[in-house]
């Protein structure tokens, strides 16, 4: 039962400072606000706790002035975050505070500041909602036209934020598809700096609608203070920091407004999606771990469940689905201790068999003549096998070669009056999810599939395309401009909709690979596909990236064949292996062409990746080498988090003879505990000489062990390739 508490407004030092401040306060994450009544609403604040007195004399040490929500139209040259066009024309608004009320919920805080335009029945409530037992705070606002007419909005962030000048930097996340999560680390200059992302349907293939900002110079992993900020939205968006001739960067973030103009009718509010801040001062890898609790207890799909260790079929057989295939592979990952098999695109289309990618979707009948017996003796076989099953579906999408587009050719996004612009195969379209009866499709595409079969345990959720033109067919031509955001009111839609009756589902999140890694996605998907790039080295530098903001238990990631598919990259499956299993392990292979060995050599990993997966699901990250570093390794490790194991990681990214590789020093561990020593995943001869022995964690960080370059293997078995997973544990 959620309490409300209406508060008029805090007043602190009344006397020495004439302002009204409102705290919004984490365990140790603070912002501070003025929140005077008929005044401005501004962001004085925001970093670490701090104590009364110092939030009395905040002022008085020099603080920001930065608008909170400032509206286009009377501030000159200054950015906004909201811009109105009126119902008489007044391209201006002028917002002052009203009132300051606090709403208690089970585990946060939520504040809202409302304030009204001086002039017109128009509303901003500015929100913040401040996590009891996480350091993450959520703002977002509530646009609200009391007026008889509608008015249009032209832009609509969901907050904004004074990040102080000095040497700052800035990492965020830039790639395309098969390269998701490319690190960039760049200090901010003066100027403005744009983010944005135009795909329409999904939104991390290109640029990240997350960032971190490290306040005292170079970005480090383990210390310096770093503010984090992630816009939680499945849709276009839009980060811009500005830096003019102030002595703060105006960070600001919502949905991108570019062609998405929004006639706000009478008594209609317009929620933005929550822009979730952080702040931390133990680096880039603190900041991560905030968003990684967070993240895991607020927003993931079942963030605190355990992850199954799966088989997709993809990479193995491609769309070449069969009986005797598909039960080939459940035996096969069943046999090395695998729990789920997933069968990925190919097993549908009856008019136009889905024998590649040119056809079918929308017709998620199955192919009989492929799958004699459908999906339900395949879910049986599984359950034979001892595992689940999953399957593959990309439900917004269809095909011109489809029996859905002959039955419903005004589904589809399409411009008016003029040609289909299609995608994949030549003929992939996109289905218009701002029309409802496409919403209802959508529905019943994983609610068939679940009521035929309700043992299916985990599907694979689809996007690889993007809204390529722009006009819905369901829309007026006065709401053109609607689509980008009803196309993902329309999915959140659909998503609640299955979520209310199929709770327990794993579902991931695939959008051609790492195409919908946002928190805004999250809250209905148990995980998503890094990238359809499995080779094992980029994807050392593609996890490093993604668990800036990611948890590994969200991250899938499997171990393929060589030469790569994608980079025709040859890697050791023992590197293949101890990557795969810093994230949610799996398998993306066919394991008919493996050897007996290799074989021995997964079982194996699958046996002891279930003795540490608690720790790299649920555990604290420490990055401590990147492999951005040119130092040609990179190191990572997950601790529980009371400290009592650990998972080490060490990878090697290039080969030279007589390269000294740096000594890495641990992280995160408790200093006056002792840790002993266990490699997971040996293929050496000989055991490591600290194996079975015991450190202490003060001599683990500051010292760390040496790691061989290379792996002492018979002379026929070497090869450039060499990494490191070690166990942690203490008494
Ligand atoms: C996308 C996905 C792949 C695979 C194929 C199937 O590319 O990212 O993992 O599912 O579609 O067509």
């Amino acid at each position: 039962m959620k309490r409300s508490i209406t508060l008029i407004i805090t007043l602190l030092a009344a006397a020495s400072s004439a302002f009204a401040q409102v705290r919004v306060s984490t365990p140790n994450v603070e912002m501070v606000l003025k929140a005077e009544k008929g005044g401005d609403l501004q962001i004085r604040y925001f970093g670490g706790r701090l104590s009364d007195a110092d939030v009395e004399n905040i002022g008085a040490a020099g603080a920001s002035h930065h608008s909170a929500y400032r509206a286009y139209g009377l501030s000159g040259a200054s950015e906004a975050s909201l811009g109105v066009t009126h119902a008489d024309g007044n391209m201006s608004t002028s917002l002052k505070v009203e009132s300051v009320d606090r709403t208690e919920e089970a585990s946060a805080e939520v504040v809202r500041i409302r304030m009204k335009d001086t002039v017109y029945p128009f509303y901003v409530t500015v929100c913040y909602r401040a996590y009891k037992d996480v350091d993450m705070i959520e703002t977002w606002t509530e646009i609200e036209n009391q007026g008889k007419k509608p008015v249009t909005l032209t832009r609509f962030d969901s907050g904004s934020l004074p990040i102080r000048v000095g040497d700052v930097w800035m990492s965020h996340l830039h790639g395309t598809w098969a390269a998701e999560g490319r690190l960039v680390q760049e200090p901010l200059e003066r100027g403005m700096m744009v983010i944005k992302n135009k795909d329409g349907s999904r939104n991390s293939h290109t640029d990240h609608s997350e960032v971190m900002f490290s306040l005292d110079g170079k970005p480090q992993e383990n210390v310096g203070r770093v503010i984090g900020a992630a816009l939680c939205y499945s849709g276009n968006y839009e980060l811009r920091i500005d830096t003019r001739d102030t002595d703060y960067h105006e960070f600001y973030a919502g949905i991108n407004p570019d062609n998405s103009a929004y006639i706000l009718e009478p008594k209609e509010i317009f929620r933005t999606p929550e822009l979730a801040l952080t702040y931390s001062d133990e680096g880039l890898s603190g900041a991560s771990r905030n968003f990684h609790r967070w993240g895991r207890k607020y927003k993931l799909a079942h963030g605190d469940r355990v992850r199954k260790i799966l088989l997709n079929s993809w990479e193995g057989v491609y769309f070449n689905i069969n009986e005797p295939g598909m039960d080939q592979m459940m035996a096969d990952i069943a046999s090395m201790g695998g729990e789920l098999f997933v069968m990925d695109d190919g097993w549908f289309g009856v008019k136009y068999p889905r024998l590649t990618d040119n056809c079918a979707l929308g017709d998620w009948v199955v192919d009989r003549n492929k799958l004699p017996n459908g999906i339900g003796w395949l879910v049986e076989q599984a359950h034979k096998h001892g595992i689940r099953f999953g399957i593959w579906i990309e439900p917004e999408m269809t095909n011109t070669t489809s029996e859905l587009f002959e039955k419903h050719p005004d589904w589809v996004i399409k411009a008016p009056e003029r040609d289909l612009v299609t995608g994949r195969g030549g003929t992939q379209l996109v289905l218009d999810l701002a029309n409802p009866e496409v919403q209802d499709f959508l529905f019943s595409v994983v609610d068939d599939l679940m009521t035929e079969n309700p043992e299916i345990d985990y599907i694979k959720w689809d996007a690889n395309m993007p809204i390529s033109n722009h006009g819905s067919q369901y829309l007026s031509k006065d709401r053109q401009s609607h689509l980008y955001i009803e196309y993902h009111r329309g999915f959140a839609k659909v998503c609640d909709r299955i979520r209310a009756k199929y709770p327990d589902l794993t579902i991931q999140a695939c959008a051609s690979g790492g195409g919908r890694a946002n928190w805004g996605v999250l809250p209905w998907f148990d995980e998503f596909w890094v990238s359809d790039n499995t080779d094992a080295l980029q994807r050392v530098y593609m996890q490093w990236g993604t668990s800036y903001f990611f948890p590994a238990i969200a991250m899938a990631s499997h171990i393929s064949a060589t030469p790569n598919h994608t980079v025709f990259r040859t890697t050791s499956l023992k590197y293949r292996i101890d990557v795969a299993m810093s994230g949610r392990l799996g398998m993306e292979i066919q394991p008919k062409n493996m050897t007996d060995e290799e074989k021995a050599l997964c079982r194996n990993a699958i046996a002891e990746y279930k003795d540490i997966r608690h720790v790299v699901q649920f555990g604290d990250i420490y990055r401590l080498v990147s492999p951005y570093d040119g130092h040609n390794m990179a190191s990572l490790m997950y601790v529980e988090p009371d400290k009592s194991e650990a998972v080490f990681y060490w990878w090697k990214t290039e080969t030279f003879y007589d390269d000294h590789l740096p000594r890495v020093k641990m992280a995160g561990l408790d200093p006056s505990k002792r840790y002993t020593v266990h490699e997971l995943n040996r293929i050496d001869n000989v055991p490591l000489p600290y194996e079975g022995k015991s450190f202490s964690g003060s001599f683990l960080m500051e010292n760390g062990l040496e790691i061989p370059v290379k792996h002492i293997v018979d002379y026929h078995k070497q090869d450039d390739w060499s990494s490191r997973v070690l166990y942690l544990t203490t008494e």
